[in-house]
């Protein structure tokens, strides 16, 4: 596997990303009690969870998220650039990151700061990943979608195991500090979600405010806005026809698996995610 950083055998993008950052960042970043920490698996909605975040804050404004590119609004805490414009940023943070709970710095755990996790089918996030990472320079390119779910069950993809990844930062769940949302549960009630991120936030929306939200993190309009929908990648790292916002749906995984891939699929996870209560996965 040679298109990945490797960092205490997760592999890393290639592009972007450097040992000592990432290793700086999981012994010694320092979170402070007002930062707000969105995390999440690849590919499982991310990039409309930080949306949706940065336009709560701004109350429905979207000029931010219209001049600011999505990955500065929320700065990758164990990227180069992001690393550095966090530490350097005063006041409260809006922090992303996909790092893992056994890597993630312990200084959040003895901290006030909030955590957004987003879980979404595991299916649905393999066929997003192998889609999106198909027209990118930065991660191994999958040939096939075969070889990619070869790989995706054995974690030999961005970020490790989604099962690993999961499994070890929904032992949060019962935290103050920690909010767990499903890309299905935004996809189908995105009001509620808004809501519900509010109200863990603290931050309260007038109905036309919490309109502008919806609105203006809608999949069409972040497909629209070319801050959020990644066309600011250049040639050395994304194809031209690479979309982020390419369907947007819960589900789609049904036209790409083979019966065969989803009984092995289902056998997987059972076996993986055993010892969690049924109700928590809301695509099973
Ligand atoms: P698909 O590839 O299935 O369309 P991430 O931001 O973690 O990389 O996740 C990307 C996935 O989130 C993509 O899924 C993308 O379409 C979906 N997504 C991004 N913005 C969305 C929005 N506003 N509404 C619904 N889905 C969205």
């Amino acid at each position: 596997m040679s298109y990945y950083l490797w960092f205490e055998g997760i592999p890393f993008p290639a592009v972007g990303f450097e040992k000592e950052i990432i290793k700086e960042t999981c012994d010694n970043f320092v979170m402070r009690d007002e930062d707000t920490v969105i995390l999440t698996y690849p590919k499982s909605g991310t990039n409309w969870l930080i949306e949706i975040v940065c336009l709560i804050q701004t109350k429905g404004d979207p000029n931010w998220i219209q001049s600011v590119p999505v990955w500065d609004c929320s700065p990758w805490m164990e990227t180069q650039n992001g690393y550095k414009k966090l530490i350097n940023k005063e006041g409260p943070r809006l922090i992303s990151s996909h790092l893992p709970f056994h890597l993630f710095p312990k200084s959040f755990f003895s901290s006030k700061a909030k955590m957004i996790y987003m879980i979404r089918n595991l299916r649905d996030v393999l066929v997003s990943g192998y889609f999106f990472w198909s027209k990118t320079k930065f991660v191994r390119s999958p040939e096939s979608m075969t070889t990619y779910f070869e790989w995706f069950l054995k974690g030999n993809v961005l970020c490790g195991s989604w099962f690993e990844h999961t499994r070890a930062w929904l032992s949060m769940r019962e935290s103050d500090n920690f909010l767990l949302l499903s890309y299905k549960d935004m996809k189908q009630d995105t009001k509620s979600t808004i809501k519900k991120i509010c109200d863990f936030l603290g931050k309260r929306l007038e109905p036309d405010e919490l309109d502008m939200v919806l609105k203006y993190s809608s999949f069409q309009a972040m497909k629209e806005n070319k801050m959020s929908n990644f066309s600011l990648l250049t040639k050395n790292v994304a194809a031209n026809d690479l979309v982020l916002l390419r369907k947007g749906m819960a589900g789609d995984w049904k036209n790409h698996f083979t019966v065969a891939q989803a009984e092995a699929f289902d056998e997987v996870f059972q076996e993986k995610m055993a010892g969690f209560p049924s109700g928590l996965f809301p695509w099973e």
